[in-house]
């Protein structure tokens, strides 16, 4: 297979994660962002009110785990694709998902709020908060039984919370704590960022700093001279996404739809003479 050197990566595990094959983009989730779509063309609108993956804010509260790793700001954003987290401004305040809250990097992004419960022993007194951005994979270790050490298996809901956010609401001696947590709004200084790496035959996106639901579901994009019409974006991995178009010397155009149906136009963000390597801002959600 052909396998992009924009996404070779450092640790092995994560280069199994890249080969896992990724769920594709609903291909009609387009046509009924279009068909919906209201106000001002170049405006972010809200559309698809009935989108079956729309988040309602906050979400529910549901039950989980958290514990804690070490690690610099580099590897907190491994699996999903973010380079440097505390640069790219999601701060310290960030976690992995087990697979199942990562769904393959769908919910790179998504924005958490998380309290220690049950545990009055090892949770900080107050039960306080912490707002926490999905920015990694926690994997799963089949070598342990899910109640003792394989946290991240399969079927459990786990939050493994890079260190200073751990200590936020629970003990450091504490190890593992018995959390709650629900889907909260990210909140994002500036528009969404788009770094383009690849090649000519190949460009790999990196998005990141989206607002709102934070997580993204579909990237089109479009250039001005040859490529003039929207082209469908694939997920890569994390918030990675490809495109084999012929890009070099268009000016880009972006879409990027949101898990809760919403998206953002970014016209002409990119000029005609970008080269691999560099950082575009767009529009962000609010
Ligand atoms: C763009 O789309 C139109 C309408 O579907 C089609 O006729 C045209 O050939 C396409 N152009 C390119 C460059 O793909």
């Amino acid at each position: 297979m052909a396998f992009p050197m924009g996404a070779l990566v450092t640790t092995s595990w994560l280069f199994l994660v890249a080969l896992v094959p990724l769920p594709n983009v609903h291909a009609n989730s387009w046509s009924h962002a279009a068909h919906n779509m209201v106000g001002r063309r170049n405006k972010m609108v809200s559309i698809s009110p009935n989108s079956p993956d729309r988040v309602s804010w906050p979400g529910p509260w549901a039950k989980a785990h958290a514990t804690f790793y070490e690690g610099g700001p580099r590897s907190f954003g491994g699996a999903c694709g973010y380079k440097d987290v505390v640069k790219e401004g999601y701060g310290l305040d960030t976690t992995a998902l087990s697979s199942v809250l990562f769904k393959n990097g769908q919910t790179c992004g998504a924005c958490y709020e998380l309290k220690c419960v049950d545990s009055p022993q090892w949770c900080k007194a107050g039960q306080p908060s912490i707002f926490v951005t999905a920015t990694n994979h926690c994997p799963p270790n089949f070598d342990k039984p899910g109640d003792d050490g394989g946290w991240c298996n399969p079927p459990r809901q786990h939050f493994d919370l890079a260190k200073p956010a751990y200590l936020k609401i629970a003990l450091y001696k504490s190890g593992i704590v018995p959390v709650q947590y629900r889907r909260v709004p990210c909140k994002k200084q500036g528009g969404i960022r788009f770094t383009i790496n690849g090649n000519p035959y190949f460009n790999l996106v990196l998005v990141w700093n989206v607002g709102g639901a934070g997580d993204v579901t579909a990237v089109r994009v479009k250039g001005n001279k040859k490529v003039i019409n929207w082209t469908n974006m694939k997920r890569n991995w994390g918030q990675k996404w490809e495109s084999t178009d012929m890009l070099v010397g268009e000016k880009l155009t972006f879409s990027v739809r949101a898990s809760d149906g919403r998206f953002s136009v970014s016209r002409n963000v990119v000029p005609s003479n970008w080269k691999f390597g560099q950082t575009f801002q767009g529009k962000n959600f609010t």
